[in-house]
């Protein structure tokens, strides 16, 4: 088995090549002066299994994709396994009005074109696994979260709204603490409003756990919240850190630590998803 980590994912297939001890191949990318995209291999695939990495995000990254997919096949491979970390535009996972591409769904039809089987990570929505009609898998990034929370020994994890219940639970179940659930509304898609509801939470330690931070808007509402109810530290931890607009700066202003897994690489992407792949891996090798 051998590991191509697209440019979205250097770090994270590195990760995951030591993890399984065998090698990583760091495709080559550039951009043509009209800012086309240019991949290359350069080292022979012929009879590997063949695992890639790559993002769909931001847009120029799905094509690089596309480039590295088509760039593997050009071997005599014996199977490709294509890993999305972060699975891009999977937020319009249904058609909200009609006309609309349902974009989660015109991925997966492309994405599994030229791949044996596909990895994703903490998924938008479970509908997502049901576009594909190659070999689908989804891991979690709650086990590894909960991992590196042990040096904090945090009293209480707590998901931003009930439909997140299970992810607390999993942070939870791994330091063997207490967990719970905000009553988050979304009004649209940069404001939420948390719901009063009664926490025990004064003089204790909290952890926010969720799939995704992007605007922040859900975090610094929560940790509003547990701060007015006597919480005495906040940290917020999530799978993927895609921070968009400033919202890395004003979550800093609000909370005791940000943290994320290395599906998006940042300065907070200190939580490596490495072990989770492996055991998917493990399990297919088998
Ligand atoms: C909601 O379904 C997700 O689990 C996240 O809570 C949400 O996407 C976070 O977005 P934002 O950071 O923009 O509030």
């Amino acid at each position: 088995m051998i590991i191509i980590g697209g440019s979205t994912s250097k770090k994270l297939a590195k990760s995951l090549s030591s993890e399984l001890g065998i090698s990583c191949v760091e495709a080559q990318t550039k951009r043509f002066p009209d800012n086309e995209g240019y991949v290359r291999i350069d080292t022979a695939l012929d009879n590997e299994e063949v695992v890639l990495v790559q993002n769909t995000y931001p847009d120029e990254k799905i094509i690089e994709l596309f480039l590295l997919q088509d760039a593997i096949h050009e071997f005599d491979i014996k199977k490709l396994t294509t890993i999305i970390p972060y699975y891009g535009y999977a937020r319009q996972d249904k058609k909200f009005n009609p006309g609309e591409s349902i974009s989660a769904r015109a991925l997966a039809r492309y994405i599994e074109l030229l791949t044996d089987e596909v990895i994703l990570v903490d998924i938008h929505a479970k509908s997502i696994l049901g576009w594909f009609t190659k070999p689908v898998r989804e891991i979690s990034g709650m086990t590894q979260i909960g991992e590196f929370l042990k040096q904090y020994s945090p009293d209480i994890i707590m998901a931003p709204d009930k439909g997140a219940i299970n992810r607390a639970s999993s942070v939870a179940s791994v330091l063997n603490s207490d967990f719970d659930y905000l009553e988050k509304t979304r009004l649209d898609e940069h404001t939420v409003t948390m719901k009063a509801k009664s926490l025990d939470v004064k003089a204790r330690s909290v952890v926010i756990v969720d799939d995704i931070i992007a605007t922040g808007g859900t975090i610094i509402k929560a940790t509003d919240e547990l701060k007015d109810q006597g919480a005495t530290s906040v940290i917020a931890a999530c799978t993927h850190g895609l921070y968009t607009s400033g919202a890395l700066e004003k979550l800093n202003s609000k909370c005791d630590k940000i943290l994320s897994t290395d599906t998006l690489e940042s300065e907070t992407s200190l939580i490596t998803i490495a072990p989770e792949i492996k055991k998917i891996l493990k399990q297919k090798v088998s």
